[in-house]
């Protein structure tokens, strides 16, 4: 017996088996078969192969469980590049900070691009130092700060056009209505604005006003120029201003988003994932005891949210339910917000069919049997009201055990305080998952809300230890096995 790996396959002919089988709603591994048949009945020639591209949007389809045909044969993670947080390691970023209050925000941001391995140069204009010291942004950078158009030492080779053109990205944050309007006209009367003048970098700005000022028609206008000119942003978002009592849209992006944007940006990865979809929850779900009250947990969504955005990443097309959580949407992940485990159901119904499911949500078992339509009122003499309880709808299972329309992958996580294994090996069975990703949760874990995980990988093939990972490392990893489900069928012949 013989046996064809998907995987050595060059990567059109893989991209274009992939989006045949979606298309057909079969496995890789069924369609080949197909192929195989009809080759062999010489109804197809090789002639009939696209040259492709492959760019289209994805194709939705029905996937068809891949583990049930026995001649699968177990997924390795791939071993072509792995997916990871690496797109800025070697990037130099030209950062200007214009004059606002949220220019504070640039010193979290000039931390986080460097822990990512970014090299950055800044700029800063006169009115930003109001608000920062150039000696806090010299540190925090170990380079200098520019901001004079006529440096002495620089303008011997004309500063200005060399900082430009050395930059992978020019990065403003925050970006002023001041600063937008000499850009969008063309203005040059400082170092930043000649800079944004004669570079021919992308640039990125993350802009950052009065609510009064971001709506003004000057301020418009200039936006809507500089969108025409290629120019990229980011925000603002809506929310409390600076000054008291004031609140609108003007609120600068968080220094995560701004990230996000420029990882976006600047990302030239491979997108292996790209024709596939995927739904993804994540987060807590709250059920409502009264209109005040309500049963939840202590999920913050951060693992659900970075596999989806990893899943992004790789070129999936991504819905993300979630539930209830302080922290951003992940960029270029449609997200759909829901409260309760029913609106979590019918949110991911309707993200179905989808290649890919993945269940992050710590969904809650049950929910108030009633949810009062008053504040349930303490009255003296009077117990404690009991609380009755009833089972929420499990919606991996539902989906796990579908015959049809079923993800081709259904992932889901076991969340346990003891017999961490025990427990996931049974979810896997009755839930109809592929994969389990255990994790213990018991507080000294410290994984609910927290930043790290331990994974247990359970399948049908056995159990695979994953070390102590941050969130977004366990998110890449993931999706590197998920890479390698798409593309490791074995068909033997
Ligand atoms: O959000 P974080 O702070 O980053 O924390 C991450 C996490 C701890 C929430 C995550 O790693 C995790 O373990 N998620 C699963 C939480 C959970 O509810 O586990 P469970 O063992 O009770 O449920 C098993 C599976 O069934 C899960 O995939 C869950 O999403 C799903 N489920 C459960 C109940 C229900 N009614 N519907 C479901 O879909």
């Amino acid at each position: 017996m013989a046996s064809i790996t998907i995987r050595k396959l060059d990567s059109k002919t893989k991209q274009w088996l992939r989006m045949r089988a979606a298309k057909n709603g079969h496995s890789m591994e069924e369609e080949a078969r197909l192929l195989f048949d009809q080759l062999q009945s010489n109804e197809i020639s090789r002639q009939a192969l696209p040259a492709g591209n492959f760019d289209s949007p994805s194709n939705k389809a029905a996937g068809v469980k891949q583990k049930t045909n026995s001649k699968s044969t177990p997924k390795a993670p791939s071993k072509t590049a792995p997916f990871s947080s690496e797109v800025l390691a070697g990037k130099n970023i030209l950062l200007i900070i214009s004059g606002g209050i949220a220019a504070y925000k640039c010193l979290i941001l000039i931390r986080r691009l460097r822990e990512r391995g970014a090299r950055i140069k800044t700029v800063m204009t006169r009115a930003a130092e109001q608000f920062v010291t150039p000696m806090s942004v010299s540190a925090l950078t170990a380079e200098r700060v520019y901001s004079d158009l006529f440096d002495r030492d620089d303008e011997h080779d004309v500063g200005h056009i060399r900082l430009s053109r050395e930059a992978d990205l020019v990065l403003v944050v925050p970006a002023t209505a001041n600063l937008m309007a000499k850009m969008a006209h063309g203005l040059a009367d400082d170092l930043a604005s000649a800079i944004l003048l004669a570079t021919n970098e992308p640039v990125l700005l993350a802009p950052a006003m009065n609510p009064m000022m971001w709506q003004h028609p000057a301020t418009v206008r200039n936006m809507r120029t500089l969108a025409d000119d290629g120019i990229y942003s980011i925000g603002p978002g809506a929310g409390e201003m600076a000054e008291s009592g004031e609140a609108g849209t003007g609120r600068m992006a968080e220094p995560e988003e701004i990230l996000q944007a420029i990882e976006a940006m600047l990302d030239q990865r491979p997108k292996p994932l790209k024709g596939l979809s995927a739904v993804i929850t994540s987060g807590p779900t709250r059920e409502a005891i009264d209109p005040v009250r309500y049963l939840s947990n202590h999920s913050s969504g951060k693992q659900g949210h970075a596999i989806a955005l990893a899943l992004r990443e790789a070129g999936a097309d991504v819905t993300l339910v979630s539930g209830p959580v302080s922290i951003p949407n992940p960029l270029g992940v449609s997200v759909v917000r829901v409260e309760t485990a029913e609106e979590m159901k019918q949110a991911v119904d309707q993200a179905l069919p989808a290649d890919i499911a993945i269940f992050v949500a710590a969904v809650a078992d049950w929910r108030p049997a009633a949810n009062a339509d008053e504040k349930i009122k303490k009255a003296k003499g009077k117990s404690p009201p009991a609380l009755k309880l009833m089972e929420n709808p499990d919606i991996l299972k539902g989906i796990g055990n579908r015959t049809k329309s079923r993800p081709a992958l259904v992932v889901g996580f076991a969340a346990e305080t003891q017999d961490v294994i025990t427990h996931g090996k049974t979810k896997l069975e009755k839930k109809g998952a592929d994969w389990i990703l255990a994790n213990d949760v018991s507080p000294e874990a410290g994984v609910m809300g927290g930043d790290f995980n331990t994974i247990r990988l359970i399948s049908e093939s056995g159990v695979e230890d994953w070390p102590k990972l941050n969130k977004q490392q366990v998110a890449y990893r993931l999706v590197d096995k998920i890479v390698g489900f798409f593309d490791e069928v074995v068909i033997e012949v």
